[in-house]
């Protein structure tokens, strides 16, 4: 079958990487030609991005929702430049797709690659690896709040940013990390909120949670706060298997997971609408890199791998393990771009990547 797909490069790296992601991605799909297993895939590719508002005033066309939603799925670069600002860049494409098309689960992989040294006093121990499932459509990125622009420039500026934590999406939310986790060697829900100084929204979580975790007595559990979470992947990251957090605590903890794995440049990620009511969207969890963007130095990496998340949304698990093993191969034989110690170029590791499919 044929699989269409909308590209959205975007900005800087964002650009680079998709090219990358494509290219691999067509590779795999030409190789299963004349197969009883043939797939295709159908590209097309949006402008959306900072050049395009600087030329239009618009991230992307007024009716550019309607243009992707009947797409099998959503391949995304990166959004932002310094010409643009960022929460105007982010809100005007990335945030309103994923809000619009109800893309609620946010799934990213911290994963640790052969050949590539890591932070972590575990280096290189690929025994290393867990999930983190982030609320991706309420939470602190609700939206919610405002400036109190009649005092603006007299020094008395007020400004109230609000989370939003619903019964519903807190629910659904942690019965996907759950379900996710009974899919792994690990069954383990790891549960992070700051409920101890935000005492609604995230004591809400709290409770929904155990009683989620009523439903799931097969799985461990445990909650803990944000900031000893984060100590925790880098003290104790063995004991992670699926962590589940709000927004704002799963943006920052992935980032930092994916340091700890090595690079950004290494991180994929899914925005899922589980439902299927719409197209979900995949995307390298790193923005758009000014400093290094058209240098030919982004890690290609997280973009492919956000690629074999997508094959795996398209039922082709085998076709995602294929992608993840040509990853581990390309950097198991040192073939790196500069963030992870190498000298390759982007192209250098394209090609590495489809090289080591045949492998
Ligand atoms: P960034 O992720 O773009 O860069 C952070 C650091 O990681 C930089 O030193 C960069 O060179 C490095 N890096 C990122 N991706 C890399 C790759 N593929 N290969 C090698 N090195 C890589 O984050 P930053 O600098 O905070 O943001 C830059 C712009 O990206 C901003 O406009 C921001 O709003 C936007 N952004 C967009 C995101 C998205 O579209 N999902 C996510 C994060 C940031
Ligand atoms: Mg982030």
């Amino acid at each position: 079958r044929t699989f269409r797909i909308a590209a959205i490069p975007a900005d800087g790296v964002g650009r680079e990487v998709v090219a990358a992601g494509r290219a691999v991605l067509d590779a795999l799909a030409e190789d299963s030609r004349g197969s009883d297993t043939e797939f295709a895939f159908a590209w097309e590719e949006f402008p959306w991005g900072c050049e395009y508002y600087e030329r239009t005033g618009k991230m992307m066309d007024e009716d550019g929702l309607d243009q992707l939603k009947d797409f099998d799925a959503i391949y995304f670069g990166a959004v932002g430049w310094p010409t643009v600002p960022d929460h105007i860049s982010l809100w005007g494409l990335r945030l309103k797709i994923c809000q619009s098309f109800d893309q609620w689960a946010n799934v990213r992989p911290v994963h640790f690659l052969p050949g590539i040294t890591s932070p972590l006093r575990k280096a290189d121990d690929t025994e290393l690896d867990w999930v983190v499932v982030r609320e991706n459509s309420e939470g602190e990125y609700a939206g919610l709040g405002g400036r109190n622009l009649s005092g603006r420039g007299q020094g008395g500026e007020v400004a109230l940013q609000s989370a939003l934590f619903t019964e519903v999406g807190c629910e659904r939310i942690m019965r996907f990390a759950f379900d996710l986790a009974r899919t792994r060697t690990r069954r383990k829900v790891s549960s992070v909120t700051k409920s101890n100084a935000q005492q609604y929204g995230m004591v809400l979580w709290d409770d929904v949670f155990k009683r989620v975790a009523a439903d799931y007595p097969d799985v461990e559990t445990e909650s803990v706060l944000v900031d000893a979470m984060s100590a925790k992947f880098v003290l104790r990251p063995e004991d992670l298997s699926v962590v589940v957090a709000s927004n704002l605590n799963a943006d920052i903890l992935s980032d930092l997971g994916s340091a700890l794995a090595g690079s950004l440049g290494l991180a994929a990620s899914a925005n899922l609408n589980p439902e299927r009511r719409f197209p979900s969207m995949f995307e390298p969890v790193h923005g758009s890199a000014p400093d290094i963007a058209g240098q030919g130095l982004a890690n290609p990496i997280g973009a492919v791998g956000s690629a074999a998340l997508m094959l795996d949304h398209f039922g082709l698990p085998g076709q995602a393990a294929r992608l993840n093993k040509a990853i581990e191969a390309t950097t198991a034989a040192g073939i790196l771009t500069r963030d992870v110690g190498g000298t390759a170029t982007t192209e250098d590791v394209t090609k590495a990547l489809i090289d080591a499919l045949d492998a």
